[in-house]
């Protein structure tokens, strides 16, 4: 037997016990006539001590090195001098024997829970990464968590399916990865970007409720929030309403937070249109952690000569509470801030409510009375900072929202351990692009209009389809769109007018989506669903922006896998059996 006991486990009750660990060696210091080992593995640190009348344990622990594997036998004993940072800090062992497992070389960072090493020497190394203790906290909190969902969903009767990651690739939405089939010469599956149409082929074969923890894969530029290739939580049920998806998962979330954080989320989670996400919030995915909505102050504050202000489409402010003291300095660079190109305003306008009277950039186009006016519409008090930005609506609602988090950051207002889940709805079913001149899905082609917008849906007028809402929502946690879902079109006409307004030729919306347009003709039941990141989720739960962490083997942000070097090369041989171009074919072109 390698050991009795793990290195997180043992306590002052164990005194007296004769143990065995195994572990690695943290460090080894040495203190007078005594050597001290820190003995890790998964679970925890357990303190070593060997004594000089040891000798020959003594002499080997003087050869160790870090992280090197040991096994260690000996006594559970009281500490001298106790370390409360740690479990096991109130023992240690006095040691009998040593046995090295096997040495290592010294790795090229330390394995602490700060450790001296780089991003890219971490990621080369990861698997000595994954030693130190924020990763393995990471990892755990995914599996807790995919447990409770495991759990949770197989209680209310949902049946986890697998679906193929060799499919076929229907280009909308994010780029697809394809891989090449040698069996058959020049044809290529895709890996899917998500199950959509298998969760929604099962709906026709009468699973009415799936779900299915699973791998997606999108060639798309990568953000710290997104990888190439990620997990959703995915999920799907017939013969249900939006309300029956939304409290189905509201459900799962709270049984989230309450069992893998503790927190018990009172009352129904709050509901947004899309519209009124956009106007209040600047974004389709609000952080409502904290307030400060903005306000459409474009019809108050025209008229009276300010030409910024009387050519605008959209004047926005929001209210940036006890912030009336900004220096000049301090005004400056937030003009600075938000001219730069991620958020896009020409200027901004600010009005102080300073106790001693209002001051603004204005002064000269307004009277300090119609300042007030504005003040008291948007419910700004003395001692507070009313910023504005102003030009075209949509561009400007965007970077009015990306300032009103800016703000939430400076004022504190965005604390990581409180957490303001929402639903968004009723978004646009279609997007105009004006490059390729066509409408795109805004969610994806499956999901269904709303059925009071049926008619304006098979009209011909491009005003009257840019109208139509989706029944489509999205979870949002704390500003990050974790989940995203909508009720299907189940009906083979409504999914062939939908491919038709996307711009398919009728053979080819039958070539790429035939199977499904096919099978609703079969009895397909109404249906609807959602997908959760399921990384997105967990580095939430983790209070943490980045979701690397929270995956065992990431891909950096040039989708590459540093441990691995990959993507690589392959040989001419594989080349050519897969019937691709071969690197000398290229070279002699
Ligand atoms: P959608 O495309 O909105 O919907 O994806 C669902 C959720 O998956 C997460 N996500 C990602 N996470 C990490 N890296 C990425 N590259 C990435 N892309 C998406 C987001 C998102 O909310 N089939 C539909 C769902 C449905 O309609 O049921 C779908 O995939 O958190």
């Amino acid at each position: 037997m390698y050991r009795t006991h793990t290195c997180g486990e043992l306590r002052i009750s164990n005194v007296g016990q004769v143990v065995t660990l195994a572990g690695w060696v943290q460090r080894v210091r040495k203190m007078g006539s005594l050597n001290f080992i820190d003995l890790r593995d998964r679970y925890g640190i357990t303190q070593l001590v060997a004594d000089e009348h040891n000798k020959e344990v003594n002499d080997l622990v003087e050869k160790m090195g870090r992280e090197w594997v040991i096994q260690a036998k000996g006594e559970v004993i009281e500490r001298q001098s106790k370390n409360s940072k740690i479990e096991t800090g109130e023992i240690e062992i006095k040691l009998h024997e040593v046995t090295v497992l096997n040495a290592a070389v010294t790795p090229p960072f330390t394995i602490e829970e700060n450790t001296d090493g780089g991003e890219e020497i971490r990621a080369q190394y990861r698997y000595l990464d994954l030693r130190r203790a924020p990763l393995k906290r990471a990892l755990e909190l995914r599996h807790k968590m995919a447990h409770e969902v495991r759990n949770y969903l197989s209680n209310v009767g949902f049946m986890e399916i697998e679906t193929p990651y060799l499919i076929k690739s229907t280009p909308e939405g994010a780029r697809d990865f394809v891989v090449p089939s040698r069996m058959n010469p020049g044809e290529f599956y895709a890996l899917p970007q998500s199950p959509q149409t298998f969760k929604q082929l099962l709906m026709v074969a009468g699973y009415d409720k799936y779900f299915q923890i699973v791998r997606c894969f999108r060639d798309e530029d990568l953000r710290a929030d997104r990888q190439p290739e990620f997990t959703q939580i995915d999920c799907e049920m017939s013969f249900v309403e939006r309300e029956d998806i939304l409290n189905t998962f509201e459900g799962l979330a709270k049984a989230l937070f309450k069992n893998v954080l503790g927190k018990e989320i009172q009352g129904d989670f709050p509901r947004i249109s899309y519209a009124d996400a956009m106007e209040f919030y600047g974004s389709d995915k609000p952080d409502i952690r904290f307030d400060m909505k903005m306000n459409t102050v474009t019809t108050l504050l025209q008229g009276n000569g300010f030409s910024v202000f009387d050519t605008a489409e959209y004047i926005g402010a929001i209210v940036a509470k006890g912030c009336a003291g900004y220096t000049r300095k301090q005004l400056d660079e937030l003009t600075e801030w938000v001219k730069r190109p991620q958020v896009g305003a020409k200027g901004l306008v600010y009005i102080k409510l300073n106790p001693d009277g209002i001051k603004s950039s204005i002064d000269k186009f307004y009277t300090p009375e119609q300042l007030k006016a504005v003040a008291d519409k948007i419910g700004a008090q003395e001692g507070d900072l009313i910023l504005m930005l102003s030009g075209e609506k949509k561009k400007m609602q965007g970077a009015l929202g990306t300032l009103r988090l800016e703000m939430g950051n400076r004022l504190g207002l965005r604390d990581n351990s409180v957490y303001a889940p929402l639903w968004v709805c009723d978004f646009p079913l279609l997007e105009w692009d004006d490059e390729t001149q066509r409408f795109y899905a805004m969610h994806h082609p499956f999901t269904a209009p709303k059925p009071e917008d049926m008619e304006k849906f098979f009209s011909n007028r491009k005003e009257d389809l840019e109208q139509v809402n989706a029944n489509a929502y999205d979870f949002v946690l704390n500003g990050t769109e974790v989940g995203g879902g909508s009720i299907r079109i189940h009906d083979s006409k409504i999914q062939e007018r939908m491919f038709e307004v996307l711009g398919f030729s009728k053979e080819d919306a039958d070539y790429r989506f035939g199977f499904i347009i096919n099978a609703f003709k079969y009895g397909a039941p109404p249906h609807g669903g959602i997908a959760f990141g399921f990384d997105r989720f967990c580095s939430l739960f983790g209070g943490q922006e980045t979701i690397r962490d929270y995956i065992a083997f990431p891909k950096n942000n040039m989708g590459r896998d540093v441990m691995l070097d990959a993507p690589s090369l392959i040989d001419n041989a594989q080349m050519e059996e897969l019937f691709l171009v071969s690197t000398a074919k290229r070279e002699e072109k």
